[in-house]
């Protein structure tokens, strides 16, 4: 690992009007019970976990009917205070791409209007200096082309084959500059092999990591923030010389989220 661990600013956005009401990915079962109020403590106690970790957190005001809106990764790109505003698959989740982009121009961001679907940060990884895509279910593979042209960083293709791993952020982590955890199942053959060349040292996520939704985490470079029911991948975290801490977002993956849903990174 490198010691890159700096302060970071994340952006995120308070489950006041979180529900299951839709099903856009596997996770989701608008028949199940929720509980609104433990969604929300759950998510208080990750920002918390951020702030004590030295980190700045905004936030974004949540929009009712739009029940997904807490999972901010979703809401952009921003490398270099670049933004690629995101264009979403859903008809259910559309309303929260010019919430997003509002957030951003209201600070003075230029946000750059996306011609492609893409669902920001739940597909696009910042890896050291290249960008990580994610394609297969929700980003097009049209708008890769466009990331790279936007954010002026190498874009890597990656294909997404199984529908409960349905972004990048949920199949893969990125730890630091130059590391990163992933499940290669999750992946085509020829993305795996790429992974495998770019990343020689990473951590393979066990199956059981992967299914509590392990490797949405949020990693400083020094400090990983993660699932606490990750038990294998928080072992090899430990190993690998990482420090780990264990958050319960239980409520949250129902909707098919995790910690780094929660959270997106603004890179001025
Ligand atoms: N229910 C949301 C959806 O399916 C979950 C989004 C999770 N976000 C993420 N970055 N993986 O769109």
């Amino acid at each position: 690992m490198t010691s890159s661990a700096m302060p970071r600013r994340y952006l995120m956005c308070r489950p006041t009007h979180f529900a299951v009401t839709y099903r856009i990915n596997p996770w989701m079962d608008p028949a199940a019970p929720y509980d609104n109020a433990l969604a929300v403590s759950q998510w208080e106690n990750l920002r918390q976990t951020f702030l004590d970790l030295g980190h700045t957190v905004e936030l974004i005001d949540p929009l009712p009917g739009l029940p997904d809106m807490v999972f901010a990764a979703n809401g952009g790109t921003v490398v270099d205070g670049r933004v690629l505003g995101v264009q979403f698959r859903d008809a259910e989740r559309a309303d929260e791409a010019p919430a997003y982009a509002s957030w951003f121009r209201d600070r003075g961001f230029e946000v750059h209007e996306p011609k492609h679907t893409n669902e920001g940060e739940g597909d696009i990884l910042l890896a050291g200096d290249v960008l990580l895509a994610g394609t297969g279910f929700r980003t097009a593979h049209a708008s890769h082309a466009e990331t790279q042209e936007v954010l002026r960083r190498p874009v890597i293709t990656l294909q997404l084959v199984d529908p409960a791993y349905y972004h990048l952020d949920t199949a893969l982590c990125v730890l630091d500059e130059t590391n990163i955890a992933y499940l290669p199942q999750a992946f085509s053959p020829g993305s795996q092999a790429v992974l495998q060349q770019l990343f020689p040292h990473a951590i393979i996520a066990t199956p059981q990591d992967a299914a509590v939704l392990g490797l949405n985490a949020v990693s400083d470079g020094r400090t990983v923030v993660l699932p606490v029911q990750a038990t294998d991948l928080t072992a090899s975290l430990t190993k690998a010389g990482y420090q780990t801490i264990g958050v319960d977002l239980s409520e949250l993956r129902k909707a098919g989220g995790g910690p780094k849903c929660c959270t997106l990174e603004v890179r001025s």
